[in-house]
């Protein structure tokens, strides 16, 4: 019995929306057949963006069932997550480079009942995270410099995708494995042949004529092309 493989997940991620309209968008996203929302929220200082704040979550928080993903790039995440938490997020997100912060803010989402995810960014060596692998419940693979949509995937991150993996299995683990920036079809294709099981992806979604068709192809893409689909090989009951 294989339980610490995972379900594939879908997230479009709202910051490639048109931003007119959120709550639109946020409803057009929960009748699309995806799984969760990704919300990216940038402080112009972790990253040289700003996006949005609780105040939108919170406005599109009734709009929709779908499972809100927060990712915070944001070097004081302490002062957010309270708001954040309030306003519906359902995972929280923050980052392996605030370093010293990391136990006390895996801590304080865990407090607030929330889900709790950690990000890595190219740059950062996967080992950075080992030491939280059996807090967490999602891993997340930058697979672009986060700060903006559009950006084209840094191949040299699928390694860590396959290392988080490996250390899933050794350790019997079930933290999900997400991948984020420049995933599209192709990309997700090659992600999930890594190991990632949960695939966040904004231009390519909210970009395509319907997200509904998009995030279906996507879906049965990484479908097709995680380990052991297709194999000849079946599960054996256990019992
Ligand atoms: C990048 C964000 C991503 C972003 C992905 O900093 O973390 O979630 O929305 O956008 P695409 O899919 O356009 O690369
Ligand atoms: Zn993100």
């Amino acid at each position: 019995m294989n339980s610490n493989v995972a379900e594939m997940m879908i997230a479009p991620s709202l910051l490639a929306c048109n931003q007119s309209c959120f709550g639109e968008e946020a409803e057009r996203a929960g009748r699309s057949g995806a799984d969760w929302l990704h919300l990216d929220i940038m402080d112009g200082h972790f990253v040289p963006n700003i996006s949005f704040g609780p105040q939108v979550v919170k406005a599109i928080r009734p709009l929709t069932k779908l499972f809100f993903d927060v990712h915070l790039m944001c070097s004081k995440p302490e002062i957010l997550l309270e708001s954040f938490a309030k306003a519906g997020a359902d995972e929280m997100i923050i980052h392996v480079e605030l370093s010293e912060q990391v136990p006390s803010l895996i801590h304080k989402i865990k407090s607030l009942g929330k889900k709790v995810g950690l990000a890595i960014n190219p740059p950062t060596a996967i080992a950075a995270v080992q030491p939280f692998l059996e807090q967490i419940d999602l891993l997340l693979v930058m697979t672009v410099n986060p700060g903006f949509g559009g950006q084209e995937f840094i191949p040299k991150c699928l390694p860590k995708i396959q290392q988080a993996q490996g250390w899933r299995r050794e350790k019997n683990l079930s933290y999900r494995i997400s991948v984020d920036g420049g995933i599209n079809d192709q990309t997700a294709a090659e992600c999930a042949r890594s190991g990632a099981d949960t695939f966040v992806a904004g231009t390519s979604l909210f970009g395509a004529r319907s997200l509904e068709a998009a995030v279906k192809k996507m879906r049965e893409i990484v479908n097709e092309n995680q380990p052991g689909a297709g194999g000849l090989e079946m599960e054996g009951t256990g019992a």
